[in-house]
């Protein structure tokens, strides 16, 4: 029979690596729980208009990335490119809420991209909105909450990154500056692409990678030069909490991010460990979407970030010690064994029952593999006495138990 193999650029996770993301999720559950988030958990197929009303009909996520098909009924649907969209959609459909509300998902996201290092078709995302909160305090905790994450994680050597995208107000006026600058660029200066964003969004002609753009655009106006003054009241605020604390930030005037939503402040945490893809996480402040989803005008601020970039960086993680192994050397004792393995472990021991009789030198060489402090051996003889053997497999010593005291033994062995 042919093997079935995975999709491009769809990976499993199996143990080692699967720990490394277990223990991320951990993490981001106790850093983001102490600011008060609480976790959701929304459906990984949307509408397919839910992202591009979003994230915007004219970036590439919505252009040429997303896994769009229609199901049974004709009806167009999206695995989700991101989680921003489907929380928001969630918070809607569940009434809003007055005040502030934190949330904080993860899981698999889906985007058609050309499979690289650090980038996936199929990745997760740690992500984290707040909502109904305006004030550039929100925004400098949210980044605060970022970079708490990070250093629990202990990344070395993250970069921040900031900029402000003005707001709906002030960004028209540097819009129209880009445009008239573009306009005086040749049109062979840029790649096909930013030729078509030049007249349907200008500002993704900043966000693009093509060395060719960057250079024909390293003389473009600055949005920072454009903000009004409430914009750039906000940002200097956020600045000046983030000064206050003492994180180190770069502010980078092309940094638009490829999501439409963004007003004001935008922010990614680069890494240059891992390649091409640096960003292991970015966000921004989205103060029109709820609205633009049809729901209340709700302020909103968050991030997500990559899991598969930050696995790079990070070690797996050794196993959680095990208690016990119960080698089994005769046929006879089998079910016994996997009696004595269940009162073990409720008695909150943790460990492994042989399935299979075996010699001794072989279930000794799995005890070790499995790396237990104790193996425990079962054979007719120890059957007919009611006993076990124990073996502390660090010291060597072994020394016989009654089976009904096992529990008490291992308890004692472990004080
Ligand atoms: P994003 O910058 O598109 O933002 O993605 C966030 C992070 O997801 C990136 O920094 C990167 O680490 C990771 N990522 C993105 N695409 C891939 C890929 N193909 N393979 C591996 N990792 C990837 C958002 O998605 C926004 N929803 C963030 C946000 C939340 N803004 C406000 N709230």
């Amino acid at each position: 029979m042919s093997r079935i193999q995975k999709i491009k650029g769809f990976s499993d996770l199996f143990p080692p690596e699967s720990t490394v993301f277990t223990h991320m999720e951990a993490v981001a559950r106790e850093v983001f729980g102490a600011y008060g988030c609480k976790e959701v958990r929304v459906p990984i197929l949307e509408r397919t208009e839910l992202f591009a009303r979003s994230i915007g009909e004219e970036t590439d996520v919505v252009q040429k990335e997303m896994y769009t098909f229609a199901d049974r009924k004709g009806r167009s649907l999206t695995l989700r490119p991101e989680a921003t969209a489907g929380v928001l959609r969630a918070f809607i459909e569940a009434g809003g809420a007055e005040g502030v509300t934190k949330l904080f998902t993860c899981g698999p996201m889906f985007r058609y991209e050309r499979p690289q290092k650090g980038r996936m078709r199929q990745f997760h995302q740690l992500d984290v909105e707040v909502l109904g909160a305006s004030a550039p305090q929100a925004d400098a905790e949210v980044i605060l909450m970022l970079w708490t994450f990070l250093e629990h994680l202990g990344i070395p050597s993250l970069a921040l990154e900031l900029n402000s995208l003005g707001c709906p107000q002030c960004r028209p006026t540097f819009h129209q500056a880009l445009r008239d600058f573009l306009g005086t660029l040749d049109d062979a200066a840029l790649c096909e692409d930013c030729q078509r964003r030049t007249t349907t969004n200008p500002l993704r002609v900043l966000d693009c990678k093509v060395p060719g753009c960057r250079e024909a655009t390293a003389a473009a106006p600055r949005i920072a030069d454009y903000l009004c003054p409430e914009c750039a009241a906000h940002f200097a605020r956020v600045r000046a909490i983030l000064d206050a604390v003492a994180t180190p930030y770069a502010i980078n005037h092309r940094l638009v991010r490829g999501l439409d939503y963004y007003q004001r402040t935008t922010f990614e945490v680069l890494s240059g460990d891992i390649g091409a893809q640096s960003a292991v996480a970015g966000g921004g402040r989205y103060d029109g979407l709820v609205a633009a989803l049809g729901g209340p005008a709700v302020p909103g601020i968050g991030f997500a970030c990559g899991m598969e970039r930050l696995a790079l960086l990070l070690p797996p993680l050794a196993d959680r010690a095990m208690d016990f192994y119960l080698a089994v050397l005769e046929e006879t004792a089998l079910d016994t064994a996997l009696i004595l393995g269940q009162t073990l472990r409720r008695h909150g021991f943790r460990g492994e029952t042989a399935f299979e009789a075996k010699s001794p030198k072989a279930h000794l060489r799995q005890a070790n593999k499995l790396g237990v402090k104790t193996c425990l051996l079962l054979g007719s003889d120890e059957m007919a006495r009611g006993v076990i053997v124990v073996k502390d497999m660090a010291t060597g010593v072994q020394t016989t138990v009654a089976q009904d005291d096992l529990a008490q033994a291992l308890g004692l062995r472990a004080a």
